[in-house]
C-alpha cells in the first residue's frame, strides 16, 4: 500500500493519502490538540469496536470536544476504509483535532473538528518476539496527570520510546512514585507465580483495550488476574513480563534493564494467554464473536 493507492478519510471524503491535506493552523500541528484512537481489523472485522469508539468518547469528553459523528458513522466510515485498503488484517488509525483557527491557547468557540482515518496493513508479531521475547527498560513517567485521554500529544511518549531505542530496548516500561505505570506505547502485565497482576485504571495510564480483553480472557480462563500497583523491586523480581497493545498484541518481555526476566525465554502463562488471545482473534475472523 503506497501514498498513492493508500484511501484515508478526511471531513467526510475519501481520497488517496497523497492528495489529503490539513491546513497549518490545524490545532492538532500547532497544539498537539487533538484524540486519536487504534483499531485492529481481523479478516476485514473490527476487534471491540464499541470500546474503542467509548474511550474515543471520554478522550473527547476529557478536551472538551463532541464527537462530531455517531457510532453508527463511524462504523461506516472504517467499513468503507477497510473495503477501499483491500481487506484483511489492518490498523485504523484515526484523530480528531479541535480544527482550524488563529494560533491562540485558549479553545475558540464554533470551531468545526478535523476529522482523519486511515487504515494500514496489521503485520504479525515478528517470529523473534514470540520465541525469543522484546527487551525493556524501566525509567521515569515523565508525562503529565492525563494519561487516561488517548490524546495526541505524544512528545513524551515519544521521548520515552526512543530513551528505549537508544539503549537497543524495545520498549520503556515507565514508573511513577515506585509504582510502575505502563509502557511508552502499551500496558504492563506481570506475573508471579501463578498470578497475573496489572496497575488499575486510573489517570495515570491508558485504559487499554486490549489490556481489558486479556483480563477478561483470564478471567474466563481461570487464571487468576489482579488490578492493583506493582513496584519496580516487584517487577525487577517477577517471573513474567508482558506488554500489550492492539499493534503488538501480547509481547513477552525476556530482559528488563540488562537482566533476563524469570528463566529469560516467554514464560508458560504468557504462552497460555498468547494461545488464547489468537483463538479470540479468529473467532472475529470468522464472525462468531463480534
Ligand atoms: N497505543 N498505553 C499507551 C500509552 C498506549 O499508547 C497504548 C496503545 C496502550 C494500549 O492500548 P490498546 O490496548 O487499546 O492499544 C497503552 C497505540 C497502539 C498507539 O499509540 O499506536
Amino acid at each position: 500500500m503506497s501514498d498513492n493507492t493508500q484511501i484515508v478519510y478526511l471531513n467526510g471524503d475519501f481520497l488517496p493519502m497523497s492528495e489529503a491535506r490539513v491546513p497549518v493552523l490545524d490545532r492538532g500541528f500547532i497544539f498537539g490538540d487533538g484524540v486519536y484512537e487504534v483499531i485492529p481489523v481481523y479478516g476485514s472485522r473490527i476487534l471491540r469496536l464499541e470500546e474503542h469508539l467509548s474511550r474515543l468518547d471520554y478522550s473527547l469528553n476529557g478536551i472538551r470536544l463532541v464527537n462530531p459523528m455517531s457510532h453508527t458513522q463511524w462504523k461506516s466510515v472504517f467499513e468503507q476504509l477497510i473495503e477501499k485498503n483491500g481487506n484483511g488484517d489492518l490498523s485504523i488509525y484515526l484523530q480528531i483535532t479541535r480544527g482550524v483557527a488563529p494560533r491562540d491557547h485558549g479553545f475558540p468557540e464554533n470551531l468545526t473538528p478535523t476529522v482523519f482515518a486511515m487504515c494500514s496493513p496489521l503485520k504479525p508479531l515478528p517470529a523473534h518476539f514470540t520465541s525469543n521475547g522484546a527487551t525493556a527498560i524501566t525509567t521515569e513517567d515523565i508525562r503529565w496527570q492525563f494519561c487516561n485521554i488517548k490524546s495526541t500529544s505524544l512528545l513524551a511518549n515519544t521521548m520515552l520510546r526512543q530513551f528505549a531505542l537508544d539503549k537497543k530496548a524495545d520498549e520503556a516500561i515507565l514508573v511513577k512514585d515506585g509504582n510502575i505505570t505502563e509502557g511508552s506505547a502499551s500496558s504492563v502485565f506481570i506475573v508471579a507465580g501463578n498470578e497475573i497482576i496489572t496497575p488499575p485504571k486510573g489517570n495515570c495510564i491508558l485504559p487499554g483495550i486490549t489490556r481489558d480483553l486479556v483480563i477478561e480472557l483470564a478471567h474466563a480462563n481461570k487464571i487468576k488476574c489482579t488490578e492493583r500497583n506493582i513496584t519496580l523491586d516487584e517487577i525487577k523480581s517477577c517471573d513474567e513480563i508482558w506488554v500489550t497493545s492492539s499493534l503488538r498484541e501480547i509481547l513477552p518481555v525476556t530482559v528488563l534493564d540488562e537482566k533476563p526476566v524469570g528463566s529469560g525465554v516467554p514464560g508458560p502463562i504468557w504462552e497460555k494467554m498468547y494461545g488464547l488471545y489468537q483463538d479470540y482473534k479468529q473467532k472475529i475472523r470468522s464472525g462468531e464473536i463480534q
